[in-house]
Protein backbone atom coordinates (compact mmCIF):
# COMPACT_ATOMS: atom_id res chain seq x y z
CA UNK A 1 0.00 0.00 0.00
CA UNK A 2 1.34 3.51 -1.09
CA UNK A 3 1.73 6.54 1.87
CA UNK A 4 1.79 9.47 1.00
CA UNK A 5 5.02 11.33 3.13
CA UNK A 6 8.21 10.31 4.64
CA UNK A 7 8.60 6.55 5.49
CA UNK A 8 8.26 6.66 9.26
CA UNK A 9 10.25 3.27 10.21
CA UNK A 10 12.64 5.03 12.11
CA UNK A 11 9.75 6.12 14.89
CA UNK A 12 9.26 2.51 15.67
CA UNK A 13 12.91 2.21 16.60
CA UNK A 14 12.80 4.97 18.54
CA UNK A 15 9.51 4.32 20.38
CA UNK A 16 10.95 0.67 20.73
CA UNK A 17 13.94 2.48 22.95
CA UNK A 18 13.91 6.15 22.73
CA UNK A 19 16.93 6.33 25.05
CA UNK A 20 19.44 5.08 22.95
CA UNK A 21 17.36 5.94 20.04
CA UNK A 22 18.71 9.21 21.36
CA UNK A 23 22.83 8.59 22.16
CA UNK A 24 23.11 7.09 18.97
CA UNK A 25 22.22 10.83 17.78
CA UNK A 26 23.70 12.72 20.19
CA UNK A 27 26.94 14.64 19.64
CA UNK A 28 29.66 14.81 16.58
CA UNK A 29 29.19 11.99 14.16
CA UNK A 30 30.55 11.87 10.60
CA UNK A 31 28.04 11.79 7.30
CA UNK A 32 28.54 12.99 4.27
CA UNK A 33 32.29 12.07 5.02
CA UNK A 34 31.82 15.08 7.14
CA UNK A 35 31.64 15.84 10.87
CA UNK A 36 28.20 16.81 11.78
CA UNK A 37 26.20 17.55 14.82
CA UNK A 38 22.02 17.12 14.93
CA UNK A 39 20.09 19.53 17.07
CA UNK A 40 16.06 18.65 17.65
CA UNK A 41 13.73 22.00 18.84
CA UNK A 42 11.27 20.95 21.09
CA UNK A 43 8.10 23.08 22.76
CA UNK A 44 7.35 20.73 26.05
CA UNK A 45 6.22 17.43 24.41
CA UNK A 46 6.37 18.33 21.14
CA UNK A 47 8.74 18.09 18.13
CA UNK A 48 9.44 21.18 16.47
CA UNK A 49 12.27 20.46 14.19
CA UNK A 50 15.85 19.95 13.34
CA UNK A 51 19.10 21.63 12.32
CA UNK A 52 21.72 19.99 10.95
CA UNK A 53 25.52 22.09 11.19
CA UNK A 54 28.53 20.23 9.20
CA UNK A 55 31.69 21.39 10.80
CA UNK A 56 33.34 21.71 7.65
CA UNK A 57 31.92 21.28 3.99
CA UNK A 58 31.60 18.36 1.74
CA UNK A 59 34.36 18.26 -1.52
CA UNK A 60 31.23 19.77 -3.87
CA UNK A 61 30.23 22.11 -0.81
CA UNK A 62 26.31 20.75 -1.84
CA UNK A 63 24.72 21.11 1.46
CA UNK A 64 26.57 23.74 2.81
CA UNK A 65 27.13 24.02 6.30
CA UNK A 66 23.25 24.28 7.96
CA UNK A 67 20.15 22.79 7.21
CA UNK A 68 16.90 22.73 8.90
CA UNK A 69 13.52 22.08 8.84
CA UNK A 70 10.48 23.01 10.86
CA UNK A 71 7.08 20.60 10.76
CA UNK A 72 4.03 21.61 9.61
CA UNK A 73 2.20 22.63 12.82
CA UNK A 74 4.48 24.58 14.06
CA UNK A 75 5.74 26.71 10.17
CA UNK A 76 5.19 30.50 9.66
CA UNK A 77 5.46 31.12 13.76
CA UNK A 78 9.24 32.21 13.41
CA UNK A 79 10.94 29.00 14.80
CA UNK A 80 13.46 28.45 11.71
CA UNK A 81 14.07 31.87 12.24
CA UNK A 82 15.11 31.45 15.60
CA UNK A 83 16.69 27.87 15.01
CA UNK A 84 18.90 29.59 13.03
CA UNK A 85 19.93 32.86 15.25
CA UNK A 86 20.91 30.48 17.87
CA UNK A 87 22.46 27.87 15.61
CA UNK A 88 25.06 30.07 14.08
CA UNK A 89 26.12 31.10 17.38
CA UNK A 90 27.29 27.50 17.70
CA UNK A 91 29.25 27.65 14.66
CA UNK A 92 30.90 30.86 15.36
CA UNK A 93 32.06 28.66 18.33
CA UNK A 94 33.12 25.90 15.96
CA UNK A 95 35.58 28.71 14.05
CA UNK A 96 33.02 28.93 11.66
CA UNK A 97 33.48 32.36 10.46
CA UNK A 98 31.32 32.69 7.34
CA UNK A 99 28.62 29.35 6.96
CA UNK A 100 27.27 28.63 3.80
CA UNK A 101 23.71 27.53 3.55
CA UNK A 102 22.20 26.68 -0.03
CA UNK A 103 18.47 27.00 -0.98
CA UNK A 104 16.32 25.89 -3.47
CA UNK A 105 15.00 29.18 -5.57
CA UNK A 106 11.62 28.45 -4.86
CA UNK A 107 11.94 27.50 -1.35
CA UNK A 108 10.55 31.37 -0.50
CA UNK A 109 10.06 30.44 3.34
CA UNK A 110 14.02 29.30 3.69
CA UNK A 111 14.86 32.26 1.50
CA UNK A 112 12.89 34.46 3.49
CA UNK A 113 14.89 32.55 6.92
CA UNK A 114 18.21 33.58 5.46
CA UNK A 115 18.01 36.84 4.20
CA UNK A 116 17.57 37.51 8.15
CA UNK A 117 20.79 37.63 8.62
CA UNK A 118 23.11 39.63 6.13
CA UNK A 119 23.62 37.05 3.85
CA UNK A 120 26.35 37.36 1.06
CA UNK A 121 24.68 35.73 -2.20
CA UNK A 122 27.62 33.13 -4.42
CA UNK A 123 26.17 31.74 -6.85
CA UNK A 124 24.43 28.14 -7.21
CA UNK A 125 25.17 24.70 -6.30
CA UNK A 126 25.59 21.71 -8.94
CA UNK A 127 21.57 21.44 -7.79
CA UNK A 128 20.99 24.89 -8.80
CA UNK A 129 20.44 25.81 -5.14
CA UNK A 130 21.29 29.70 -4.11
CA UNK A 131 24.35 29.34 -1.94
CA UNK A 132 24.56 31.95 0.91
CA UNK A 133 27.01 32.98 2.84
CA UNK A 134 26.29 34.52 6.67
CA UNK A 135 29.25 35.51 8.70
CA UNK A 136 28.95 34.02 12.08
CA UNK A 137 30.42 37.11 13.69
CA UNK A 138 27.82 39.09 14.21
CA UNK A 139 25.90 35.94 16.03
CA UNK A 140 24.83 36.33 19.62
C1 LIG B 1 11.83 26.59 5.40
C2 LIG B 1 11.22 26.31 6.74
C3 LIG B 1 12.29 25.69 7.64
C4 LIG B 1 10.73 27.64 7.35
O1 LIG B 1 10.32 27.37 8.67
P1 LIG B 1 9.38 28.39 9.47
O2 LIG B 1 9.52 28.05 10.92
O3 LIG B 1 8.04 28.38 8.87
O4 LIG B 1 10.08 29.76 9.16
P2 LIG B 1 9.72 31.14 9.86
O5 LIG B 1 8.42 31.05 10.60
O6 LIG B 1 10.93 31.54 10.62
O7 LIG B 1 9.37 32.01 8.61
C5 LIG B 1 10.32 32.65 7.87
C6 LIG B 1 9.66 33.45 6.79
O8 LIG B 1 9.22 32.62 5.72
C7 LIG B 1 7.88 32.96 5.41
N1 LIG B 1 7.22 31.76 5.00
C8 LIG B 1 7.00 30.67 5.72
N2 LIG B 1 6.39 29.73 4.98
C9 LIG B 1 6.23 30.27 3.74
C10 LIG B 1 5.66 29.80 2.53
N3 LIG B 1 5.16 28.57 2.45
N4 LIG B 1 5.67 30.62 1.46
C11 LIG B 1 6.19 31.87 1.53
N5 LIG B 1 6.77 32.37 2.66
C12 LIG B 1 6.77 31.58 3.75
C13 LIG B 1 7.31 33.50 6.68
O9 LIG B 1 6.19 34.32 6.40
C14 LIG B 1 8.48 34.26 7.21
O10 LIG B 1 8.65 35.49 6.56
P3 LIG B 1 8.19 36.86 7.18
O11 LIG B 1 8.54 36.82 8.65
O12 LIG B 1 8.97 37.84 6.40
O13 LIG B 1 6.73 36.86 6.96
C15 LIG B 1 10.01 25.34 6.66
O14 LIG B 1 9.10 25.85 5.72
C16 LIG B 1 10.41 23.92 6.25
O15 LIG B 1 10.77 23.11 7.10
N6 LIG B 1 10.38 23.64 4.96
C17 LIG B 1 10.75 22.30 4.45
C18 LIG B 1 12.26 22.03 4.62
C19 LIG B 1 13.11 23.13 4.05
O16 LIG B 1 12.77 23.71 3.04
N7 LIG B 1 14.24 23.40 4.73
C20 LIG B 1 15.18 24.42 4.30
C21 LIG B 1 16.11 23.89 3.26
S1 LIG B 1 17.25 25.17 2.76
Amino acid sequence: MLHRGSNTEWLRSASLDFNSYVEKRVGVRERWGVPFELFWFTSHEYYIGSLVIRHSLTDDEGGGHIGYHVVYPWQRQGHASQMLRSELVKCRALAIDRALLSVAPDNLASLSVVRRHGVVPDGTNHEGDIRFWIDTSAAD
